[in-house]
């Protein structure tokens, strides 16, 4: 009786340690922490190895482990940033549903963030699952002759709405009230 009351136990606790969501591609900066994903930049305050990133076409894959999640991208152009303030929102929030793995288009030239061939920019990643934002960050050179050479497939078949807009991927649409909520969670803890 104990002893499976105590396997029970820590299959519990298990589950509630379990990441809801890792950035895979571009790499997160430093090692993923689970008690820190929902700080500033998942914890990792230092600048990690800059990766060739593509000006355009580029691609994000990130692994969700919520039924589904509302997500949008930062970016800062600062050589060391430092907290949220160095960062500006280049992407709508858009909402996707299913769990697994998501290859997300991340076609940065045409998003409004001022960037050229060269420059090292610092992305962050805002997902949220449904109960607090959580935040990975990944250190960039970027590079207009890159290109991506992962294996990146949506492991469900995720459906979203299409919004207007000039969004770089596409655009679920219920998320505007909740992105609002967002929007005023991340001004809040810059
Ligand atoms: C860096 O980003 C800021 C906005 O955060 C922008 O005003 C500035 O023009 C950018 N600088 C360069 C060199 O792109
Ligand atoms: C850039 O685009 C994002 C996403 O659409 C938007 O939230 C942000 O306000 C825009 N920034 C500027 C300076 O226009
Ligand atoms: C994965 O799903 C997203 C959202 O529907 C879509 O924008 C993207 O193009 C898909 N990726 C691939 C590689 O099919
Ligand atoms: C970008 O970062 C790389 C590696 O840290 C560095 O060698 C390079 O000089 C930097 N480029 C610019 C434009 O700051
Ligand atoms: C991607 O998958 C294809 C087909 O399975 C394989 O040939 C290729 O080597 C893979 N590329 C990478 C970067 O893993």
């Amino acid at each position: 009786m104990k002893f499976s009351a105590a396997l029970l136990t820590s299959a519990a606790l298990a589950l509630s340690v379990q990441a809801h969501f890792t950035l895979d591609y571009p790499e997160a900066r430093g090692e993923f922490d689970e008690d820190n994903e929902g700080k500033f930049c998942g914890g990792q305050t230092t600048i990690g190895d800059r990766e060739p990133f593509p000006l355009q076409d580029g691609l994000i894959e990130i692994d969700s482990h919520h039924p589904s999640f509302t997500g949008t991208v930062f970016l800062s152009n600062s050589t060391n940033p430092t907290s949220f303030d160095d960062f500006v929102q280049i992407l709508p929030w858009f909402k996707l549903e299913g769990a697994g793995t998501f290859c997300l288009p991340l076609d940065l030239a045409s998003t409004n963030a001022s960037v050229s061939d060269g420059q090292n920019v610092t992305i962050q990643f805002v997902y949220d699952g449904g109960d607090s934002p959580l935040y990975q960050c990944a250190d960039l050179q970027l590079a207009r002759q890159f290109t991506v050479n992962v294996n990146c497939t949506n492991s469900t078949s995720s459906s979203t709405s299409q919004g207007s807009g000039d969004a770089a991927f596409a655009l679920g649409a219920p998320f505007y009230a909740l992105a609002g909520l967002l929007v005023g969670g991340f001004a809040l803890l810059a």
